[in-house]
């Protein structure tokens, strides 16, 4: 068993049997429910709170802005969101009051009887329209974050070029739909105040909780409950109604839980940041990257959130897998009047990645080289420097990758049959297209030396181990695979092994779940505190729980611990304020080659095939490593061709399943799911982060797919039926 080997997944039989019990599940006496009513508008100033008389309002819990004890403000990179608004607000659905009672149709009665009235102020919604004084509302210019790249001296390059190659690059945001709505449900016990709920990161939410009442972290507790599903979505938006639940509790005096449904869950939680992303390239006649100028504009929302770490993943990944001696890449991230985008698996990198392989190949057309040699030409190879300077030392064949990916694919074959069917055929029209693309494993730049992660792993008295860590499993398989490493770490089988359910007051701070950091840089905390167990017991392997009980006999009462924390690796140099030096300890690295069908009767893409290889160090776990890949690829092709968010006032309006259009497994390929391992230094026997990396691929490959059928260029997502009839037409902004 252990690495390598497809154990049963931990949560799978409860979930199987729909034993699990979600936030929604838990039986609580006597429990409030909570609703929370929210401003009406993009911007204003609240006027007066109407409350209809007809409602007996003494029977319930109303909380409102002068109920926070500590500070109004979700604790985050800056503090700038207030929990309850207290005048102004400044995205429609920003949160006013909270509605407590026992009853939850009398919480739903109570909810339409409340009229929040306001004064308009003036809003801007679009990032990229002119800004004027009386809509400044950050800063002196609406702008969270400023970042540049600078590598070499890209105007002289640009003097010299045969080739100058413009493009403009769009893609819009896109909704979680996780399985589960977000939920929180708040208590006191044991006298602390404690907020169990659906959540990545629950040492986000205890320092928001901390913040806001007020109080000492060991009067607050933060559980995770099981989760149904996250892709970034529950990294920060559940500090928020942690905050709301454990209001209503404390005024009410007992428990109570806010759970959003679908409709409201959709409307007001964070989403992708909406993108615009303007390149021009230098190339040589042989299609050689000379210099590349790169401009990045994201649309933040109404608060700074996690934008400024959005945009800096953005800016890093925006050259591509490329070598180019001059790079300048400027990036922004624009305040709005919507309500604040934020974390959705790729953070960033997927948008910026859209737009370099839609360049990529707007290149190889001018010069009349296929997409395949003009990558051939460009990709990194070992000790190359990257955009911010970061030698490329990981020892991939990244040309091999892709020609892996393309062969599987048969891609020269299929280009050729598709180009002969597109002459003949009346109404059909087929095309291949991929990408070459890489993320970032772990927090950027000094992210994870800042966050110190700190991982244990206890040794009890019957022998059993446990690992203790705040990373939480949400579907992607965190237990499983940290459980797996430290069975193989320690030479024991795996039942011998528990991964507990994150709880601040038993598990220490190992960061939060996101940025694909859990199995490559807590899977290595996990490794060396199994270490530290065993040495200090003297043992491993079958005699390790024998060894474990023994030395409980020899110290009563005390805790066997294995502890480690993270110590940034010696060569990892990185210059914050220059953006130069080890974006990331490392990379992995993927080509996705997608064949589509266009039907031009309906405008309908229909993705046929799909091929997905890509390096990731080691595959801990191949089920759920491939499982990881399909579902990135699928959350992709739905980035990429039918997933809308239509925005009015800056919020989501088509906030329903029905008009907000997910891909099913009817609308999606085979997706073949190939993996290459070069064991990376700083993962659990090499492994590297895989979370993300799936989602960046997909819809540049989709997109130079459809481009290839139809002998166009589209740089513009999601690519509706609506959106390429108006191309095709010529009448569109497609
Ligand atoms: Mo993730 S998008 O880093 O939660």
């Amino acid at each position: 068993m252990g690495i390598g080997a497809n154990i049963p997944r931990i949560d799978g039989p409860q979930k199987i049997q729909g034993t699990t019990r979600y936030v929604d599940d838990i039986p609580t006496e006597g429990v409030t429910h909570g609703t929370t009513i929210r401003a009406p508008a993009a911007r204003g100033r609240i006027t007066r709170i109407r409350f209809d008389p007809d409602v007996p309002w003494d029977e319930y819990v109303i909380v409102d802005h002068k109920d926070i004890p500590g500070h109004n403000e979700v604790a985050l990179i800056e503090s700038d969101q207030p929990a309850l608004v207290a005048s102004e607000f400044r995205h429609r659905h920003e949160p006013v009051l909270l509605i407590g009672h026992r009853s939850m149709s009398a919480v739903r009665r109570a909810a339409r009887a409340v009229r929040v009235e306001f004064e308009p102020l003036p809003a801007i919604t679009d990032p990229r329209q002119p800004l004027t004084a009386d809509r400044v509302q950050y800063g002196a210019d609406n702008v969270f974050k400023r970042i540049d790249i600078h590598k070499g001296d890209p105007d002289s390059a640009f003097a010299d070029a045969a080739h100058v190659i413009e493009g403009q690059y769009e893609t819009g945001s896109q909704e979680h739909v996780y399985l589960e709505p977000q939920g929180m449900l708040a208590y006191h016990q044991d006298g602390q105040l404690v907020v169990v709920g659906s959540l990545q990161c629950p040492y986000f939410v205890l320092s928001a909780l901390k913040h806001l009442f007020g109080r000492r972290e060991d009067a607050l507790r933060v559980i995770q409950a099981p989760i149904g599903g996250a892709f970034g979505g529950k990294e920060d938006y559940p500090s928020v109604i942690a905050i709301h639940a454990a209001l209503l509790a404390e005024k009410s005096g007992g428990p109570a839980k806010i759970v959003y449904d679908r409709q409201e869950d959709m409307a007001v939680t964070t989403k992708r940041h909406p993108s615009w992303v303007r390149h021009r390239t230098a190339v040589d006649r042989d299609g050689r990257l000379l210099a590349m100028d790169i401009n990045v504009l994201l649309d933040g929302g109404a608060y700074v959130t996690l934008s400024p770490v959005v945009l800096s993943r953005a800016a890093i990944h925006a050259a591509g897998p490329y070598f180019c001696e001059h790079i300048h890449v400027h990036g922004e991230v624009h305040f709005t009047n919507s309500p604040p985008y934020g974390a959705f698996r790729g953070f960033g990198a997927p948008q910026t990645l859209f737009a370099v392989e839609r360049q990529m190949n707007a290149i190889a057309d001018r010069i009349g080289m296929d997409p395949a040699e003009a990558r051939r030409r460009n990709l990194l190879r070992d000790g190359q420097t990257m955009a911010t300077g970061q030698v490329y030392r990981d020892g991939v064949d990244l040309v091999g990758l892709m020609d892996h990916a393309l062969d599987h694919a048969s891609y020269v074959s299929r280009r050729a049959e598709y180009e002969k069917l597109n002459r003949k055929h009346p109404y059909v029209r087929r095309g291949i297209g991929f990408s070459t693309f890489f993320h970032g494993a772990g927090f950027t730049g000094g992210g994870e030396t800042r966050l110190a992660s700190e991982v244990w792993v206890e040794g009890h008295g019957d022998g059993t181990l446990e690992v203790l860590t705040a990373n939480t499993e949400m579907g992607q398989g965190a237990r499983t695979v940290l459980t797996q490493i430290a069975a193989d770490t320690l030479g024991v089988t795996e039942d011998q092994v528990t991964a507990a359910v994150p709880d601040t007051a038993r598990a220490p701070n190992s960061g939060p779940t996101v940025a694909s950091r859990t199995t490559m840089i807590v899977g290595k905390l996990v490794e060396q505190a199994c270490r530290d167990l065993a040495s200090t017991v003297g043992a491993d392997g079958a005699s390790l729980p024998a060894a474990v009980r023994a030395w409980h006999r020899s110290h009563p009462g005390r805790r066997l611990v294995g502890r480690a924390r993270y110590q940034t690796p010696k060569n990892i140099q990185w210059d914050e304020e220059t953006y130069r030096g080890d974006a990331y300890s490392c990379f992995a690295w993927a080509t996705h080659v997608a064949d589509v069908e266009v039907d031009l009767r309906t405008y309908v893409v229909r993705v046929r095939n799909y091929v997905a290889v890509q390096e990731v160090g080691k595959v801990v776990h191949p089920v759920l490593a491939t499982g990881q890949i399909q579902g990135g690829v699928a959350q992709g092709i739905g980035w990429a061709l039918t997933e809308e968010v239509v925005l009015e006032d800056g919020a989501m309006t088509n906030n329903q399943m029905t008009n907000y259009i997910i891909p099913t497994a009817a609308d999606l390929p085979n997706i073949r799911v190939f993996f290459e391992e070069q064991p990376a230094a700083f993962g659990p026997r090499g492994a590297k982060g895989i979370g993300e990396l799936p989602m960046d691929g997909p819809a540049p490959a989709v997109i130079n797919a459809v481009c290839h059928a139809l002998g166009t260029s589209i740089d513009q997502i999601p690519l509706t039926p609506e959106r390429l009839m108006a191309h095709l037409e010529g009448d569109g902004d497609g």
